[in-house]
């Protein structure tokens, strides 16, 4: 961690001192680069997973192409559920899809216990290769989807607009789910430890499916499994971040589950939210990915509303408000970073 040459992204998650506010982007590594799009014309996403040398070179992409104060490690957080044996496949054009779902006790026990020094094991060396890759020259970033996130996946098996079949799991046998739960915490928690041990500066938690929870099931289904999380990770100072999608609800008790840094979608009023919980964490957001479709004028606009909104201090990670979409032109986003470094020297003053 000490050695180095930009730790604004460490430090602000910590609310340390910076000069600026660092920024970076979810999905940063992904298909709006070329670049990326020509490792990936060459293997297919999982494979680009499982491939240290290529999860390395995507990874680094967007430190050396857009200017990012951090790096996230390429890979996604469905692994998880494959480790445990389920099979995934990534259909081109369609998203993830697990061929047979968790459903009932039966499929649930055929789930496997995971070491993931062993099963994702191709994780720790994708670490180990893009600390090296990047020299010090900013952290790298490592991830886990929340358990609730993951549940939704392996009993849904696919994406879902309604999600009519993980809330009837969890209304019908909600035993089974937490069971299930709990035993999705204890390899999140692992499996972040892992990573942390094989060079991760900071670690991640994509409660993407945390806002289609009313606040009382988001209070039974996924923030417990959050809190087991994050209190099982074997750390220094190495900074967890929870972002949990449109859980507007939970964001002061997200500032108690034991995280440094809370993640806010592009809904969500930041300055509101400094008053209500910024003593306590710092804030990472939350410009709306699509804003980077307008003109470069426009997005520094926007780049200064939303610093501005945050205020004077340390404490802010710059971000978007979810992963950036496959079809923005990275110019733009080039843009929006060096807008970001520039805009946001004097609120450091
Ligand atoms: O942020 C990064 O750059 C690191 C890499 C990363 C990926 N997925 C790469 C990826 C991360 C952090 C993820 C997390 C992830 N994966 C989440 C949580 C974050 C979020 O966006 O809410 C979720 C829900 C997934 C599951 C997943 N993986 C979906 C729904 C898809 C299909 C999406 C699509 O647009 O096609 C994936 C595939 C995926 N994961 C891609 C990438 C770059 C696209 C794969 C390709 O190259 O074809």
């Amino acid at each position: 961690m000490n050695k180095l040459k930009n730790d604004l992204f460490l430090k602000a998650c910590l609310k340390q001192k910076t000069e600026r506010t660092p920024v970076w982007v979810m999905r940063q590594a992904g298909r709006y680069l070329p670049e990326y799009r020509a490792v990936r014309a060459k293997a297919d996403f999982l494979t680009m997973c499982k491939t240290p040398e290529l999860a390395c070179e995507v990874t680094v992409q967007p430190v050396d192409l857009i200017g990012v104060d951090a790096a996230i490690i390429f890979s996604d957080i469905l692994v998880i559920p494959e480790a445990m044996g389920m099979e995934l496949i990534m259909e081109e054009g369609r998203g993830p899809v697990f061929p047979e779902p968790v459903r009932d006790s039966a499929s649930a026990a055929k789930l496997k216990k995971v070491d993931p020094f062993k099963e994702l094991n191709y994780v720790m060396e994708a670490l180990r290769q893009t600390k090296t890759a990047l020299d010090g020259r900013v952290p790298l970033i490592g991830f886990t989807g929340s358990p609730w996130t993951l549940l939704t996946y392996m009993v849904e098996g696919k994406g879902s607009k309604t999600f009519s079949v993980i809330k009837n799991f969890i209304y019908n046998q909600p035993k089974l789910a937490h069971e299930l739960l709990t035993e999705i915490s204890v390899v999140a928690s692992a499996y972040l430890s892992a990573q942390i041990e094989s060079g991760a500066d900071a670690v991640q938690i994509f409660d993407t499916w945390g806002g289609i929870l009313s606040p009382r099931d988001y209070n039974e289904f996924s923030l417990p499994y959050i809190e087991m999380v994050i209190e099982g990770v074997k750390r220094k100072k190495h900074p967890v971040i929870v972002f949990s999608k449109g859980a507007h609800f939970a964001l002061k008790k997200l500032s108690k589950s034991g995280a440094d840094v809370v993640g806010l979608d592009w809904t969500m009023d930041i300055k509101k939210v400094r008053k209500e919980i910024g003593s306590r964490v710092a804030l990472q957001g939350n410009l709306d990915p699509t804003l980077l479709y307008a003109s470069p004028e426009r997005i520094k606009e926007e780049v200064k509303a939303v610093l501005k909104a945050y205020g004077k201090g340390t404490g802010h990670v710059f971000n978007l408000g979810h992963g950036i979409h496959p079809d923005t032109d990275p110019e733009n986003l080039k843009a929006m970073v060096n807008f970001v470094k520039t805009e946001s020297v004097k609120y450091h003053k």
